[in-house]
């Protein structure tokens, strides 16, 4: 457990492997605490009651399986599309997003926890859901939980199937996934630039 602040930022790192153990229930629930607790776009809701949804599905069911078909999909269709936007925007995508797509893009993972907004006006849903995915994050990291986005669900939040199995009824949503377990490895702390260069003082 860690449980000074700079300790969490700089420990935060993107987990891809995880291992067979199981996070507690109350762990869990501290995660979606600290998610529900981050900022959200009240003036673009008409029910600050509603103002986001959590669903957590375990990774070992038979919703997952149906999920990881769904992604397949997805990003069968994502491929399709690569070089159309190659072919009018030539360099957009990066190299490393044309392998990513390639590759098993949610792995394996003891929950995938999905959070879910109102679109609403003006459009704010999905920077709110950021906010939430980085408390979780930052939250997962102090209780020495690994955390990973699986951002390929954004571009799901039309896809019936999937609304379907996260039990959304009519309506227009933005959506995001993580996964969370125990890392199987020790990261390393993060590498950034160097602050300095990345900082303009205009005084
Ligand atoms: C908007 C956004 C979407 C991301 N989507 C994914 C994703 O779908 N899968 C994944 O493994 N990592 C994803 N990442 C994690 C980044 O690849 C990662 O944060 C970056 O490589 C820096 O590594 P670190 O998180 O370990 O510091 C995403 C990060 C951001 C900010």
């Amino acid at each position: 457990m860690l449980s000074n602040f700079d300790d969490i930022i700089l420990t935060r790192r993107t987990c891809r492997v995880f291992t067979h153990e199981i996070p507690t229930k109350e762990d869990i629930l501290s995660i979606l605490e600290a998610g529900l607790y981050a900022p959200y776009a009240a003036l673009a809701l008409e029910d600050n009651q509603k103002l986001r949804q959590f669903v957590v599905i375990d990774g070992r069911s038979e919703k997952m399986l149906i999920i990881r078909e769904l992604v397949k999909k997805q990003t069968a269709k994502l491929e399709k599309i690569i070089p159309i936007i190659n072919f009018f925007s030539p360099g957009k995508i990066s190299e490393k997003f044309k392998d990513r797509v390639k590759q098993d893009l949610l792995g394996k993972a003891p929950y995938y926890i999905f959070v879910i907004e109102p679109n609403g006006f003006p459009p704010a849903s999905k920077q709110s859901i950021s906010h939430c995915l980085q408390n979780m994050w930052l939250k997962a990291t102090e209780i020495g939980l690994g955390f990973r986005l699986i951002s390929v669900f954004e571009t799901m939040n039309k896809n019936k199937n999937l609304l379907s199995i996260l039990s959304l009824g009519k309506g227009s949503y933005s959506i995001n996934c993580c996964a969370i377990g125990y890392s199987a490895y020790k990261p390393e702390k993060s590498k950034r630039p160097s602050l300095e260069d990345m900082i303009l003082w205009v005084e």
